[in-house]
């Protein structure tokens, strides 16, 4: 096969055929890369390295070590899952694209991270149509060493497991829909504002002192100086019923960002996160993105049909 086309985030033929064949998890074709694909990496890398040493939080830094995340070539994921895997028993998955909402999920709580294989097309080095290696690998997966970080991701995908067993309840059809809509809503919300964009007090320093833990912002080199430096940038403490019926949208870089205190904090939001679901308090958040589709939640409600026990 020839490597011309490389595994290009607009233009990825191995992509492609696995989708039409309806394939969800592959394996990383990694003599695919082209030099070009090679050189985006490098560039990346290179760019954002003195910016992750000023704004990550520490445990970022140390995963970034601890993983021997290369600069110089793109990472295979098995060699980052042998350094990962005895640290949280986590591990990165090569998928294809779009991984309905709840499948997502689960593979959190299985320890699993759902991973692009395609890397953005180096000319526009700041543009993301959509993740790719580089937000997945480089922005998500140095979190993934630690462990109370890793099990915030499990404790994500036991809410979950929760929310499909919580719907599976109601018999009325329409308001199974409606509720779930919500609830799916109120995670995407969460998660877009923790685990995607999240700031957090630097452990040990002043109340104004802030690092950064959101992957969406440790893998963009304009976003992540951005959302410490910007005056106009708001940031509040953390504050689970505004961070669920707030709205965001994602082609811009963001005007609204939440502090966590520490991970263990981020921890107690997800288990109130649950427990405000099973109070019924997630049913009717506000309207507005993200838009939760139709495959997503079929995605909760099959998993009650197929359901087995958690593991
Ligand atoms: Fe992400």
């Amino acid at each position: 096969m020839s490597t011309q086309a490389g595994l290009t985030t607009t233009q990825a033929p191995f992509i492609e055929e696995a989708q039409s064949k309806g394939e969800l998890y592959i394996r990383q074709p990694y003599e695919l890369y082209s030099e070009a694909n090679q050189d985006t990496w490098r560039r990346l890398y290179d760019r954002i390295l003195p910016r992750w040493e000023k704004y990550a939080n520490p445990k970022f830094l140390e995963g970034v070590q601890k993983l021997a995340l290369p600069a110089d070539h793109i990472p295979r994921l098995e060699d980052i899952n042998e350094f990962l895997r005895p640290l949280s028993g986590f591990s990165a998955k090569a998928v294809s694209g779009y991984v309905p909402a709840f499948t997502f999920f689960d593979c959190l709580r299985l320890r699993a991270f759902p991973t692009t294989i395609t890397i953005r097309d180096g000319a526009t080095l700041d543009y993301l149509p959509e993740p790719d290696i580089f937000h997945d690998v480089a922005g998500h997966v140095p979190m993934h060493t630690d462990r109370v970080f890793a099990d915030v991701l499990v404790r994500f995908g036991e809410v979950a497991y929760t929310a499909a067993h919580l719907a599976a309840e109601i018999s009325n059809v329409e308001e199974r829909e409606q509720k779930l809509e919500s609830v799916i809503k109120a995670m995407a919300r969460f998660f877009w504002f923790t685990i995607e964009f999240g700031l957090m007090r630097r452990p040990g320093g002043g109340p104004d002192d802030l690092c950064v833990y959101g992957s969406g912002l440790l893998s963009s080199h304009g976003e992540l100086a951005n959302c410490i430096e910007n005056p106009r940038v708001q940031r509040f403490g953390f504050q689970l019923e505004w961070v669920i019926n707030q709205y965001f949208e994602i082609h811009h870089y963001q005007p609204l960002l939440f502090v966590v205190d520490s991970f263990e904090h981020l921890f107690e939001q997800v288990d109130l996160l649950e427990d405000w679901m099973r109070r019924g308090k997630l049913g009717n958040v506000s309207p507005g993105e993200p838009a939760v589709s139709e495959a997503d939640v079929r995605s909760f409600i099959d998993a009650v049909l197929h359901d087995s026990a958690p593991t």
